[in-house]
């Protein structure tokens, strides 16, 4: 593999309104980034993903982007982000924006002006279509529940396509002009120094226009139509060109919200002249041991996404480089999701983010994961702001369920549980802002705060600095980024455990989700006993030594370990 400098990546995704506030409206705003960049860069990042800062009337928090060339002024201004890539810059942090290219808001001057003239210019930047038989022009259902199509206000028969809320009408990516345009946009950003961007349902470009209905998918008679939206034959040709005329000339780094990729269409994605430096791996973004599908075997549902860890790997095969990740902006906390309430310990959590954080790839940490920050479970869906939430309690008690099995499934799994605003100390509103929140604080601040752990040197954030400062060990970084990946000891229920190896290093990671100690022959994990004794352990999750001897480890409840082996037989490939 070419070594590019992005190979480096150990990046922090930041959600702005909800970081760090500097003006009292409530809302986190640039300037709290810039304010905050000393703890980032403590952590060991080296790279940020802002999420949507473009003005926006913020129907779905900045992913319905009114005008990409300036800044919302809830955050601030040109000038805040002009100093933020420069602070950024001299922290040795790159920024990287989140282009949201396949809908616009329908607030957008463009949208505006086709709504006046669907057969103009501007029409032909969006999706209109004619209506059939009285009603959309097909079934599709929207990604975030009822019709794909929305009516155009004071036309017969009209109908405009939106895959997310109706206020986020898709862009015509079939027109070149529009495609020169986001190339134009993305240049001029680069252009201010950005290290890249995230590019938000990026998979969702290019679309199979067949009108006919397809079977429903539920009582609602409409159907979520995957093939027809998402990965699309031709999708690639939108992305090369993008590729090469917007982020190749700067050397930018790209990552797609992409999933689902097939073992044949790596090289194209993420290879070396594939469309994205990267792409998020997406295998454990189905896991939730309160999800009924589990019904709560947690063990089974750690196997698995163990097992699927290990499948997305396999499926790259070192062509490139996936982006590994446990929490982000759409999902809820990862202690909730991976860990029964009873399961949660100091042990358990700690050893979550090894489970993936040593696998091939770059990494990304979302704020607030790093102090353990958890879900806020509501009383009621009044305290829900955000709309994809309220569609899925609707969605819920469509199918049957009771108001209070919905809201139960509402807070195992919502999204607004990782948005509730960054707890920085015990002050009021924890540090976030001297105004009222735009969303209620966790009241657990006052003993779960970045302040308290700052100064505890056996706390969570401080396992967070360990984590990465091993991970960007100079001697065993690119072991990390390039070694072999070879998994181990995957029969074992519970353990989930892979080396890293290069002619440099071996470096075994091993974590256990038992809340029983457990004996392992280290034979099976090919460590012999002269490699074990000759060792150096990076890191673990238990004050005392781990327990090994005669050949055998004996795991403890939830222990993590990353150990480098040593002797004769290091570094042999
Ligand atoms: C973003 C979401 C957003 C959606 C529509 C996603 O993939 O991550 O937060 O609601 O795209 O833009």
């Amino acid at each position: 593999m070419k070594k590019q400098w992005w190979h480096r990546t150990v990046g922090y995704q930041i959600y702005p309104k909800s970081f760090q506030d500097t003006n009292g409206d409530g809302i986190g705003d640039l300037q709290g980034v810039i304010r905050r960049l000393d703890k980032i860069a403590a952590l060991g990042a080296n790279v940020i993903w802002l999420c949507p800062v473009f003005p926006s009337p913020m129907v779905d928090n900045g992913y319905d982007v009114s005008d990409y060339m300036d800044i919302d002024p809830c955050f601030g201004s040109m000038e805040d982000m002009k100093e933020l890539i420069a602070k950024a810059k001299e922290k040795g942090i790159r920024i990287l924006m989140d282009l949201v290219a396949n809908h616009s808001s329908d607030q957008h001057e463009w949208f505006q002006k086709a709504l006046r003239d669907p057969y103009g210019k501007y029409g032909n930047y969006y999706v209109f279509r004619e209506g059939r038989a009285g009603g959309p022009p097909n079934n599709w259902r929207s990604i975030f529940g009822g019709s794909a199509w929305e009516k155009v206000p004071g036309r017969e028969n009209l109908y405009y396509l939106h895959l997310f809320t109706k206020q986020q009408p898709d862009l015509n990516w079939e027109n070149p002009e529009l495609r020169e345009e986001i190339c134009r946009i993305i240049r001029e950003w680069m252009e201010l120094g950005l290290g890249g961007f995230r590019l938000d349902a990026i998979s969702h470009l290019k679309k199979n226009y067949d009108y006919e209905d397809l079977p429903a998918d539920g009582p609602d008679g409409l159907c979520l139509a995957f093939d027809h939206i998402n990965n699309v034959k031709g999708l690639s040709d939108f992305l090369l060109e993008l590729k090469e005329k917007a982020f190749a000339p700067s050397d930018a780094l790209t990552i797609g919200e992409y999933d689902n990729m097939k073992p044949e269409d790596v090289e194209a994605v993420i290879g070396e002249n594939g469309s994205f430096s990267s792409v998020f791996d997406f295998s454990h973004t189905h896991h939730n041991v309160y999800y009924p599908e589990w019904n709560g075997d947690t063990l089974g549902m750690f196997n698995d996404y163990r097992d699927k860890l290990f499948e997305a790997q396999k499926v790259v095969d070192g062509r490139g480089l996936l982006c590994n990740f446990l929490e982000n902006h759409d999902k809820n906390r990862c202690i909730d999701r991976f860990l029964a309430k009873e399961d949660r310990n100091p042990h358990s959590i700690r050893m979550l983010p090894v489970t993936n954080f040593f696998l091939p790839g770059i990494v990304f940490l979302y704020q607030g994961q790093e102090i353990g920050m958890r879900d806020f479970p509501k009383k009621s869906m009044d305290e829900y702001v955000d709309a994809p939430t309220h569609a899925e309690y609707e969605e819920f008690l469509k199918k049957g369920l009771t108001p209070e099995e919905a809201l139960f499934r509402i807070n195992s799994n919502s999204r607004e549980h990782s948005r509730t605003p960054m707890q920085w100390d015990g002050s009021e509103n924890a540090g976030f802002t001297t105004g009222t929140p735009w969303f209620a604080v966790n009241p657990n601040y006052t003993w779960l705060n970045y302040e308290a752990q700052e100064k505890d040197p056996d706390s969570l954030l401080h396992f967070y600095r360990k984590l990465v400062s091993v991970r960007r060990r100079p001697d065993l970084e690119e072991t990390f980024i390039y070694g072999r990946l070879i998994p181990r000891l995957q029969d074992r229920s519970g353990i989930l455990a892979y080396e890293r190896r290069d002619e440099r290093n071996r470096i075994l990671v091993v974590t256990s989700a038992l809340s029983e100690e457990m004996r392992l022959p280290l034979a099976e994990a090919d460590a012999t006993e002269a490699l074990m004794n000759e060792s150096e352990l990076l890191l673990d999750n238990y004050e005392t030594a781990p327990l090994f001897e005669k050949g055998e480890l004996t795991l403890r409840p939830w222990e993590c370990l990353v150990i480098r082996l040593g002797g004769k037989e290091r570094g042999t490939d």
